[in-house]
């Protein structure tokens, strides 16, 4: 039997970035499979923001990962051995099988959520680690986000923040196939360039080098109809600055905000939504989960058409590198989809 060599949640960060002291790695012997088990070698760990915020003992979404598990993420993958009929040796699967090299997964389990619920995965019609970007998990947040909340129509401007990213790009990329303006808020030069030349945004703000209320007056003249915020703090509060009537702000996460060792900062223009009659909805993609594949499956339709691109998927490599990995997130050293091939 191989060996497995897992990340584990040693202790909870107490505020900030987490630090090396918060995991500890072991390895073990995979078991030996029992009936409807199947034993899967993990290609592409997915790091996400979330993450951090499974490492607090705070209410959420989703519990928190507790103290000695495995740390919970996305996973793709093939399956090297099987006791059930439903998976060959040989095919490729995705599931929350954590950050390790091996899991043993699915046996009858059906929570999406579960660390034992697989879903087969085509390769043939995209790359393995495109299950893990725009056909995964952020694809679909952008997909439900922008489609079911943000509801962007034909002439309307929409602004994304965190828009070179994994959810960002696909968000400005189904924007733009809807008829709307596009303005991508980003904090690099290079992930600037990328949105506009590549994935056709009408405009991009920096928002390390530039003045991001004048420079959103400037690239949305007529107001902001949609605001997809991936980032919070004073962003935001720009945005509701300068959004037009019924305007919709989908609160998607709020990545300056996951380190903080102070209070989270929440928009002091408020009151915007009133004058403006406008609607800030927060989503959690795992509420879509029924409609996940029809979804999918036009999504891939759009790739084939050659109507979406993927974002480029940046791949790490190493168990042992988890930890620095997942901070390029909140560096902005990652350039679109971060994973961790272990
Ligand atoms: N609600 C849901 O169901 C759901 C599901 C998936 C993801 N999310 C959220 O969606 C957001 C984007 O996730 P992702 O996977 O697509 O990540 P990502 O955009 O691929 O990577 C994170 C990016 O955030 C930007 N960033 C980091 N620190 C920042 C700061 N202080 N201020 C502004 N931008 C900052 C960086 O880009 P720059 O170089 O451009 O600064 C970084 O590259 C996150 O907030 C995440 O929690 C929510």
């Amino acid at each position: 039997m191989p060996t497995n060599h897992r990340v584990k949640l040693a202790s909870r960060p107490a505020g900030g970035l987490p630090q090396p002291a918060n995991f500890e790695f072991d390895a073990v012997e995979t078991p030996a499979l029992t009936e409807g088990q199947v034993l899967v070698k993990i290609s592409y760990i997915s790091l996400d923001p979330a993450m951090r915020g499974w490492m607090n003992e705070s209410r959420s979404y989703i519990k928190p990962v507790q103290i000695g598990d495995v740390f919970r993420a996305g996973t793709a993958g093939q399956v090297v051995e099987s006791q059930n009929p439903a998976f060959a040796v040989g095919d490729y699967v995705t599931g929350n099988l954590g950050v390790q090299q091996y899991a043993v997964a699915g046996a009858g389990a059906t929570d999406p959520a579960s660390p034992e619920y697989l879903v087969k995965v085509d390769t043939r019609l995209a790359p393995l680690e495109t299950y893990l970007a725009t056909l995964g998990m952020p694809g679909l947040t952008a997909y439900f986000g922008l489609l079911n909340t943000g509801q962007p129509k034909a002439g309307e401007t929409v602004v994304v923040s965190g828009a070179a990213g994994a959810v960002g790009s696909v968000v400005g990329q189904i924007a733009k196939l809807k008829g709307c303006r596009v303005v991508g808020i980003v904090g690099d030069e290079e992930k600037a360039e990328y949105c506009t030349t590549e994935l056709g945004f009408d405009a991009t703000i920096n928002y390390k080098t530039e003045n991001v209320r004048t420079a959103l007056r400037a690239a949305c003249p007529k107001g902001i109809d949609v605001y997809f915020d991936n980032v919070g703090g004073e962003i935001l509060d720009f945005v509701l600055e300068q959004i037009r009537l019924h305007a919709r702000i989908v609160i998607c996460g709020a990545i300056s905000q996951y380190n903080n060792t102070t209070p989270v900062k929440g928009p002091s223009n408020y009151l915007s939504l009133l004058v403006n009659r406008a609607r800030m909805e927060g989503i959690v993609v795992f509420d879509n989960a029924a409609n996940y594949a029809t979804a999918a499956r036009e999504m891939a339709g759009w790739i084939q058409e050659g109507k979406l691109k993927s974002p480029k998927v940046q791949v790490e490599h190493g168990i042992e590198n988890f930890l620095p990995a997942l901070l390029k997130l909140f560096s902005g050293e990652n350039f679109g989809k971060l994973v961790l091939a272990p």
